[in-house]
């Protein structure tokens, strides 16, 4: 869907962000910003600035920042278009229907009739549970240590002995046949006709994101077979794309996220307090689930079954978690068999023990393979050691080589220097580097910056907060003087609004989707300068101007064709102005 600039600087201008922020966290006045704790990470003072005159948030400690549609976006998990119909709503602006095809209003009348059939029979599963017919139900989930509140939170159900009872109720209820065949949880045949999927099992309804119920999963109170009935795929439930318990972790502010196999697993870890924790559903875990992940967190924790098949399970998914950018720990669980168990057998603390001692996942796949070779035959060792050098050869920096030579060569009991030339002779035959590509991680914008990407974010901050400047920079400074792409779109636009006379940077904002990108523009609009006086301010102006410009000078020189004679005079036209910046008189 379409919306115009207008519309959107319509709902983003009616929606102050001091008001908007503050139902989420607590802000305190401080000079002419808002101040809080910041809610996109830990800390104990308060970084996170909010302010009014720029309609933007910044958090000097970790650099998020933008304007109120990234507030959201970041803080709800909401795409731009959610953002954009809550913020409408809640100012009362009207959003233009979307125009579908007949085929996609086809789709998309038959997708949320069959979410309410999904949610119809939740809420009857919910009830049966807890009225007398579900007794031995309840029974059976109180005997694994389920609380009331536990049982609320994941709308946990039951489905009776009889199988039509759900059949019945659904078209009593007005559904038709048709419409129930859509929605996974019948089951037809010749000689029955239609009747119901899930008889005589404690109900686990599954959410998406959003917490909308769009499948079951169903399992016996008992030792039949098979343990767990799922619903089929069907127009709403996509096993690859969505994952249990999301709908809650994705909330949990957590660094990472556990990622198990089981629906019990996910309940008992929230229950104990993990509600980071979500599970692929009865399937392996796929690119398309690493990629949903990486919407909410940099680093997962495997806290997969200890039996062979969960250490299969880790290896499949440690290289396509890793290929989505994802770094990734593996929880030992031993001697329990899986999270659920371990839990119960001992307790909170426990766990969170072994989180803190979560494997690297390059160690675990190297302690995986050692167990093919015979540690205890010097030969045999060797040849593992040569395996391992050959893996460590695979990263590409060389840091991250030494770091892991270090490592290995600690864990295991061998000299650093042999483990390192073990390297350098694979590297030298030429082992093929591992096709990852190392880690793209998310950075504080403190680290990595080089002074004059400063400079010039230091210049916009100040064009945004002293507007009486722009004649007297703009004489020196154009938008194409900026080095990065980004800085130069920005720049462009703010001077474009400075001519015009009307200062708005979280418009600016507001033309960029990518909250990555956001978060660069909030911190060209918020970098800070640590100075004593106004007089030093005017100082520290004078001298970023003046290195902002050279530096622009630099480059142009550095790509000029010398053939370009018209280039050639435009350059020494801006160095005599160089110098008149030495003489340049700024008072605020
Ligand atoms: P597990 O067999 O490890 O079960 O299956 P569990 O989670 O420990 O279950 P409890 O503790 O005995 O109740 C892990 C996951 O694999 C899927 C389910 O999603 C289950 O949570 N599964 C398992 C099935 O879909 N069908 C089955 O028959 C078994
Ligand atoms: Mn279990």
């Amino acid at each position: 869907m379409f919306y115009s600039d207008d519309l959107i600087e319509e709902v983003r201008s009616r929606n102050d962000i001091v008001d908007v922020i503050g139902s989420y966290v607590k802000l305190q006045r401080r000079g002419s910003s808002y101040f809080g704790l910041c809610p996109f990470h830990n800390e104990k003072s308060p970084s996170f600035s909010v302010s009014p005159a720029k309609q933007m948030f910044y958090c000097f400690g970790c650099g998020a920042g933008g304007n109120v549609f990234t507030f959201l976006m970041e803080y709800e998990n909401f795409t731009f278009p959610e953002a954009l119909k809550s913020l409408a709503d809640r100012a009362g602006v009207d959003l233009p229907e979307v125009e579908y095809s007949e085929e996609a209003k086809k789709q998309r009348d038959l997708k949320s009739a069959v979410l309410e059939v999904n949610k119809m029979a939740a809420t009857f599963f919910y009830y049966q549970l807890r009225a007398p017919q579900g007794a031995k139900a309840m029974e059976y989930l109180k005997n694994r240590a389920l609380s009331d509140e536990t049982m609320r939170r994941f709308g946990l159900g039951y489905a009776g002995p009889y199988s039509d009872a759900l059949y019945r109720y659904l078209k009593q209820k007005g559904i038709s046949d048709a419409l129930l065949k859509e929605s996974g949880l019948m089951s037809v045949n010749e000689r029955q006709g239609m009747y119901d999927k899930f008889w005589n099992r404690v109900m686990f309804p599954i959410m998406d994101v959003n917490g909308k119920v769009i499948g079951f999963g169903g399992r016996v109170m008992g030792d039949a077979k098979p343990k767990y009935l799922n619903s089929p795929e069907t127009i709403i439930f996509d096993k690859s794309r969505n994952l249990y318990g999301l709908h809650i972790a994705r909330t949990s502010r957590k660094k990472y996220l556990l990622v198990c196999e089981g629906y019990m697993d996910v309940i008992s870890m929230h229950q104990a307090g993990f509600t980071n924790a979500v599970a692929s559903l009865g399937t392996a875990l796929t690119s398309q689930h690493a990629s949903l992940l990486k919407r909410y967190t940099d680093e997962v924790i495997l806290t997969y079954d200890s039996d062979e098949a969960g250490v299969k399970a880790a290896l499949r998914a440690i290289p396509l978690l890793k290929a989505a950018g994802i770094a990734t720990k593996v929880l030992h669980m031993d001697p329990y068999k899986d999270p659920d168990e371990f839990i119960k057998a001992r307790g909170t603390e426990a766990f969170e023990e072994r989180i803190a001692q979560a494997e690297n996942s390059f160690l675990f796949e190297l302690s995986v393979l050692e167990r093919s070779y015979d540690m205890r035959d010097p030969e045999s060792k060797t040849r593992f050691h040569q395996a391992a050098a050959a893996k460590i050869a695979g990263f590409e920096l060389e840091l991250e080589r030494e770091n892991y030579i270090e490592a290995v060569a600690a864990k295991y009991h061998v000299s650093f220097e042999g483990l390192r030339r073990m390297v350098m002779n694979c590297l030298m035959q030429g082992v093929p580097a591992r096709t990852e590509q190392p880690q793209v991680r998310r950075q504080a914008p403190k680290e990595k910056d080089d002074g004059i990407r400063k400079s010039q974010r230091l210049i916009l901050t100040w064009l945004s907060e002293y507007p009486q400047l722009f004649a007297t920079i703009s004489r020196y400074i154009r938008p194409e003087d900026f080095s990065d792409e980004l800085y130069r779109k920005v720049a462009g636009m703010l001077y474009g609004q400075m001519e015009q006379g009307e200062l708005n940077p979280a418009k600016i904002t507001s033309c960029f989707t990518e909250p990555e990108e956001q978060r660069v523009v909030a911190q060209l609009f918020n970098t800070e300068l640590r100075v004593e006086s106004d007089a030093e301010r005017e100082k520290a102006m004078k001298e970023t101007i003046y290195k902002v410009v050279e530096h622009g000078i630099a480059r142009k020189t550095a790509e000029l064709d010398p053939t370009d004679i018209a280039g050639l005079q435009k350059l020494v036209d801006a160095k005599r102005r160089l110098q008149e910046i030495r003489k340049l008189h700024i008072s605020l």
